[in-house]
């Protein structure tokens, strides 16, 4: 169940029925094209993921959604403009054109930028909530699938921090029966999710789950949740970059990434308030990676700056440029520039992918409450109160396939290899 059917969650379902057509590859979802070693480098034992651990199959996915928005999926995507309509929309219309917006929970108090008309009307936030609830019951009943995942693919929100309110599901109840403004529309979605025993995953920077009340109900109901913000281009190759840079003690002065955009997700982040939701995701993870603390030579002066402008011609084609000031040996300056032409809801779509079958993996396996293995899709990993998050994408992916490793009860891959020479056995 997908919380907005916009330009990511259109390319994701389409996606998904050209490959179960046989049309199209899954090319960056690690649930469908990743192997994982397991045992020793000599034991050349390497399966696919999916071969790994029991995924739910496409075959067997069933898609809804809901947004503000009337249009059904085909229209969304042809206005979206992500997919080619030739190749990967006309052939699947029906299919698309089936998929039709449930009523949104929407309040344009937070998400200035947007205008809805297929919203939810109730005397306040609870009675959202509960027809949110019963949106859910009604997809198992009328679809048939045995369980469901609700992801959220919908805008990113006015900058929320967590306050009295979201302290305990009492008070949370109580500020949804008061239409308290703290609390957000993307909240009533989480909730509703968790109280229908599914599982819940946040795409965009919003703080969502990201409070103890809905934490202590995942936890509770024995529910996988986590978020927040798909970590997919300028933001990825940050999490590459940076860590490249630590590895060889290379200092950094500054790093100015500027992004152009022409998509809805654009727009709505031309609202400062909007944008300062996506800044503080996006600005976060340069220090943790960094350590300033550890390294203040190196690090403890990095002039750190993110913008995003809106510029339609651009559409979803978005270009992230990078120029970052690094500094070596007896601090002699250096410049990397990057210039990422990406296509944004391309680089989202297969995560949407994994993070279903990933939450629905971890429900089964009994894994509850914050999922920090699933860091590796996201720019602002959800941890546990106090624990810094881990943003290098690949101690994240280690940890992710640590984590498949350990649910089948396999071996750890430590990399330590001293067995594979002969001082070994000394
Ligand atoms: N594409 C990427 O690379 C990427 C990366 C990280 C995060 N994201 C986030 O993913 C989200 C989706 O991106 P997109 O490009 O599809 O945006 P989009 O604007 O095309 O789609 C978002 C949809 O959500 C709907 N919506 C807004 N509020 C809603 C609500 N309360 N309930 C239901 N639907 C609601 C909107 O009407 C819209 O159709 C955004 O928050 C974006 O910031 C995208």
């Amino acid at each position: 169940m997908l919380v907005g059917l916009g330009a990511v969650s259109t390319t994701f379902v389409a996606g998904v029925e050209n490959v179960r057509r046989g049309r199209s590859l899954p090319i960056g979802s690690l649930s469908q094209m990743a192997t994982i070693r397991l045992g020793k480098r000599t034991e050349k034992r390497a399966p696919k993921i999916k071969d790994f651990v029991p995924l739910t199959e496409l075959k067997d996915l069933v898609f809804t959604a809901w947004d503000p928005i009337p249009d059904d999926a085909y229209a969304a995507a042809v206005k979206a403009g992500v997919l080619d309509r030739h190749e990967h929309l006309e052939p699947i219309k029906d299919f698309l054109q089936s998929i039709k917006p449930m009523p949104a929970a929407f309040d344009q108090y937070y998400v200035k930028r947007l205008q809805g008309t297929n919203v939810k009307r109730g005397k306040n936030k609870r009675e959202l909530a509960e027809q949110l609830r019963e949106d859910i019951r009604a997809f198992r009943k009328s679809s048939g699938v045995e369980r469901v995942v609700v992801v959220w693919c919908a805008s990113t929100e006015v900058f929320l921090t967590v306050g009295p309110a979201h302290q305990t599901l009492v008070t949370f109840e109580q500020a949804m029966e008061q239409d308290d403004q703290s609390i957000a529309p993307s909240m009533l979605y989480a909730y509703a999710a968790l109280m229908e025993n599914v599982p819940f995953a946040n795409g965009a920077p919003n703080l969502t789950v990201d409070i103890p009340a809905l934490e202590r109900l995942a936890e509770e109901r024995g529910l996988p949740i986590g978020g927040k913000d798909f970590k997919t281009g300028q933001t990825m190759m940050k999490s590459v970059l940076a860590p490249a840079f630590k590895a060889r003690m290379l200092g950094l002065s500054g790093w100015y990434s500027t992004n152009i955009l022409g998509n809805r997700d654009g727009e709505v982040l031309d609202d400062p308030e909007s944008f300062k939701t996506k800044e503080e995701s996006k600005l976060g993870l340069l220090e943790q990676i960094l350590q300033p603390e550890l390294y203040p030579e190196l690090y403890g002066k990095v002039y750190h700056k993110v913008r995003i402008n809106y510029y339609p011609p651009r559409g979803d084609n978005k270009e992230g440029w990078d120029n970052i000031d690094i500094f070596g040996w007896l601090g002699y300056p250096m410049q990397i520039k990057v210039d990422f032409l990406c296509r944004d809801s391309i680089l989202a779509a297969p995560l949407v992918l994994d993070l279903a079958l990933f939450f629905d993996l971890a429900a089964r396996a009994g894994l509850s409450g914050i999922q920090e293995w699933l860091s590796f899709y996201f720019k602002s990993p959800h941890t546990a109160p106090g624990l810094y998050a881990e943003n290098d994408l690949f101690i994240q992916q280690t940890k992710f396939k640590n984590t498949l490793r350990w649910m089948m009860g396999e071996e750890q891959i430590t990399h330590l290899g001293v067995e594979y020479y002969e001082y070994a056995d000394r």
